[in-house]
Parts: structure tokens; C-alpha cells; sequence
């Protein structure tokens, strides 16, 4: 018995499969109903009780090696009839295959996040469905201001008064209240105002706001925080201009211009021939917001800037109409494919 066992080892381990048919054959006359292996575990049930330990144990791994060889031919004889049939030339390119592309304001998200996150900014984000107190209130809006007004905000619920967030401004107050100072951090995301739509304006756009609290922060470290912004997004050139402005939530208040990167500061439609574009507001947190939001106005100062992300992705690839955007024409959407 173990001589035959043996034999039929020995066979197995020579057997090299031409095609299906020797295959099929091999698995018929070793592992067939009525194969050899079978046939083989019929007579050991009349063996001598001493032998049957060894010889079973021969047996079941005979019949694993046959079905290891019977797998491993079926494979190695599947792949080469495929090259064998399709007679294919394996060194021709492959088709090209259409990637998707990442969306303009995502590589532009992606970019400022990226710049912030260099000089100690960490990213954080907050609800797009807002209450009053987040959106308005706690930044120091007055009772009849025109952003409280139906026309300008898209209210959900009135009294207590729930709305889709007007800016990412709203994002600070959650910040300031839930942690204490030193808070060094930028909130991207979405915001909803009742606008019409037009070349310029959407009611759905997308903010990055940045807050900055801690002891003895200033004016100078705003500025100088801003212009490495500038000089990091538009390029090493790039003159930076702030002209007083006002926001209820930031006192002194700014607006932040950048040398028109178009006509580079020479003039044109773009810059309306001034030779800079406006990019953001910023200021100094208004000691009342500090306080609203939990934090001791004597001992922290702090500032606050927002930006659109529309405005500079705008600039940033000379986009002139920002309903682009949100038309998901491919043919435009395309054309970012290399700028990940
Ligand atoms: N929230 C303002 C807006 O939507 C932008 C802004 C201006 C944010 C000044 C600020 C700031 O933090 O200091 O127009």
C-alpha cells in the first residue's frame, strides 16, 4: 500500500498540465469518484489496524498534494492560455484612463489650509446651521443690522431664530467658547446668503476665517501674518495694502488689498485700473466679542480675519465668472486636473 502510494506521489509531483483536457484527465484519475486516490481509501479500510495511523496520514496527504498540483496547474495554465489566445503585443500602452479632477476651490481650500497650517494655525470647522447668538449676537451685531434682515439671511427658524450661517465668523465664537487662549486656528467652509445670483455673487460660497487670541497679540503680528499669506498664495512680489474699514466683531477693522496679480499692479479690469484687488477683512477682536465668548478682555487680546475662497481661487487661475463653480461643467473642471 505504501509502495503504491508512493508511485502515485511520484506522478503527481511529475504531471505538468499541456491543456484543459490533460487537466481535466489528471483531476478525473486521481481525484475522480472513482480515481485512484478513492480507490485507495477503499482498501485502507481493510489494512491491518497497526498500519492504519501511518498510512492514513499518507493518504490524506496525497490527496492534498493532488489538489495543490490540480490548483497550482489550473492557474499557472489559465494565465498563459490568456496570452496564448489574445496574441496581444504586452508592450503596447495601456489605454488612458480619465482621472477625476479635484475641484478648484478644494485645491485653493486645500493651499490656504496648507499655508496657515506652516506658522502654527491648526484647522477646525463648525455647523453650517446656525443660531442667532453664534452668527450675530456674540459678535457684537447691533439689534438692526441689515445681515439680521430676512432679505440677506436664509432663516430656518424664527424665535429663537435659527439660519444658515452668513459667514465662517460664527466658527470663532464656538472656538472661544469652548477653549481658553493661546487659540491659533483657520475654519474653512460653507456659508448661505439671500443673494441673487450673478458673475460675482452666489447664494452659497465658501469662507476661510482665522482667529488668532492670546497675550499681547497686535496689529503687527495681524499684518505680518497676512502678508506671508499673501506672499505664500500669489507669489514672492506681491504688495499688500490694508485700508481702514468696519465690522461690528473687530476694532480697529481692515480690509486687506493684494497687488492686482493679473496686470501686476499696472492696471486693469480686474483691479479697475487701481492696480490692487481686495482679498479680505480683518481687525483686532473687539474686547465685547472676547467677553461674550468667556475670555478675559484685560488679559488677552486677539485678531480675526475672513476671506472668501471664490475671490481667491478667482484670482489665484484668472476665473471671471464665478457661477463656474458651481456648474460642474466638465470641460471646465478639467482644466485643474494638474494643479492638485
Ligand atoms: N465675516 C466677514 C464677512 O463675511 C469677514 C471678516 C471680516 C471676518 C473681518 C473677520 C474679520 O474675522 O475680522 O464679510
Amino acid at each position: 500500500m505504501k509502495e503504491k502510494i508512493q508511485n502515485i506521489l511520484n506522478e503527481i509531483n511529475e504531471f505538468k498540465a499541456e491543456n484543459t483536457e490533460t487537466l481535466e484527465n489528471f483531476r478525473i484519475k486521481f481525484l475522480g469518484k472513482k480515481g485512484q486516490i478513492q480507490e485507495l481509501f477503499a482498501e485502507f479500510k481493510i489494512i491491518p489496524k497497526e498500519q492504519r495511523k501511518e498510512v492514513g496520514m499518507l493518504l490524506n496527504e496525497l490527496k492534498n498534494k493532488a489538489k495543490e498540483k490540480l490548483f497550482s496547474e489550473q492557474k499557472t495554465f489559465q494565465a498563459g492560455a490568456k496570452i496564448e489566445k489574445s496574441n496581444k503585443d504586452l508592450s503596447m500602452p495601456v489605454d488612458y484612463i480619465q482621472l477625476g479632477a479635484r475641484h478648484p476651490l478644494s485645491i485653493i481650500r486645500n493651499e490656504i489650509n496648507d499655508i496657515f497650517s506652516r506658522i502654527g494655525f491648526t484647522v477646525n470647522e463648525g455647523p453650517e446651521i446656525e443660531d442667532d447668538f453664534h452668527n450675530f449676537t456674540a459678535l457684537n451685531f447691533p439689534e438692526e443690522h441689515p445681515a439680521r434682515d430676512m432679505q440677506d439671511t436664509f432663516f430656518i427658524e424664527k424665535d429663537p431664530d435659527i439660519a444658515l450661517r452668513t459667514h465662517t465668523s460664527s466658527v470663532q465664537v464656538r472656538a472661544m467658547e469652548n477653549s481658553q487662549p493661546p487659540i491659533r486656528e483657520i475654519y474653512p467652509g460653507r456659508v448661505f446668503r439671500n443673494e441673487a445670483i450673478s458673475a460675482r455673487a452666489h447664494c452659497i460660497f465658501h469662507q476661510v476665517e482665522g482667529l488668532y487670541v492670546d497675550k499681547d497679540v497686535s496689529f503687527a503680528d495681524l499684518k505680518q501674518t497676512l502678508f506671508y499669506f499673501a506672499k505664500e498664495m500669489f507669489g514672492e512680489e506681491t504688495k499688500i495694502r490694508f485700508r481702514p474699514s468696519y465690522f461690528p466683531f473687530t476694532e480697529p477693522s481692515a480690509e486687506m488689498d493684494i497687488s492686482c496679480n493679473i496686470c501686476g499692479g499696472k492696471g486693469c479690469n480686474i483691479c479697475k485700473y487701481t492696480g490692487f484687488v481686495e482679498i479680505l477683512g480683518c481687525g483686532m477682536v473687539d474686547p465685547n466679542v472676547l467677553e461674550n465668548c468667556g475670555i478675559d478682555s484685560k488679559e488677552y487680546t486677539g485678531f480675526a480675519f475672513g476671506m472668501g475662497i471664490e475671490r481667491i481661487t478667482m484670482l489665484k487661475y484668472q476665473i471671471n465668472d464665478l457661477r463656474l463653480f458651481f456648474e460642474n461643467d466638465s470641460r471646465f473642471l478639467k482644466q485643474f486636473k494638474d494643479a492638485l
